[in-house]
């Protein structure tokens, strides 16, 4: 975790961020774990943030001042049909590794998509040999679903990538195969209300 006295605040973007999110995405393993590429240029960053739309979510982590982490949480598709997904994506900048600033904006992504934006499904992708972002996301509860094979070109190679995806909660009690499939790994609230629901079409 971060020392004592750098306390890790998380907040939303502003257009005044692109230098920061610009640095982060200027170190080698943000750039590696990420689609970024290198050399990325700050007018870039300043449009993406002026493009942020009122339901997507672009967070920054700051320490003492100084943006060191962010996170995307987007709608997952326009398709009405899949408006209880979102995708996440973030990078903390390098010399912050493992300090907790990654698990910080993950809580932060968590309450906005559990507790207001009412998100049953979140989505990623991360590459199947980045063992930190494995670790984070398992710890908020995703689980593997699927491999890409060669989902990726990263440094003069084909990567590939894992999809992984974390049901909130109480799946709709009405849900088929694909819920039963998710609550033999989901979290542990996912697999106690399964659990009740399978009692009560039970009885
Ligand atoms: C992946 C990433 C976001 C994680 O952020 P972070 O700030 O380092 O994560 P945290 O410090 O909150 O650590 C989260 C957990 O992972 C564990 N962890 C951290 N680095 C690890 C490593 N290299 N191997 C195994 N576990 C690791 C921590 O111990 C922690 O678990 P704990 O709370 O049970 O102790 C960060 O490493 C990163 O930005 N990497 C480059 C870009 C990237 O890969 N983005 C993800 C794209 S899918």
């Amino acid at each position: 975790m971060a020392s004592r006295r750098s306390a890790i605040l998380v907040r939303r973007a502003e257009p005044r961020d692109a230098e920061g999110l610009h640095a982060t995405f200027s170190t080698p393993q943000a750039q590696a774990g990420t689609l970024q590429m290198p050399l990325p240029s700050i007018e870039l960053w300043r449009k993406r943030l002026s493009d942020v739309t009122a339901t997507d979510y672009l967070l920054v982590a700051e320490v003492d001042g100084a943006v060191v982490g962010n996170l995307g949480l987007h709608a997952a598709s326009t398709s009405p049909r899949r408006k209880h997904a979102a995708s996440i994506g973030m990078s903390v900048h390098d010399d912050w590794h493992d300090r907790g600033v990654g698990s910080a904006l993950m809580r932060a992504a968590l309450d906005i998509a559990d507790n207001w934006h009412n998100y049953l499904r979140l989505e990623l992708t991360v590459y199947t040999d980045n063992a930190a972002a494995l670790a984070l996301y398992r710890k908020f509860g995703f689980v593997i679903e699927g491999t890409l094979e060669a989902y990726a070109f990263r440094d003069g190679r084909y990567v590939d990538a894992y999809t992984m995806a974390r049901l909130r909660g109480a799946a709709p009690a009405s849900s088929t195969s694909s819920t039963t499939k998710n609550t033999k790994k989901g979290p542990e609230t996912h697999r106690k209300a399964t659990k009740t629901a399978r009692k009560r079409k039970a009885s």
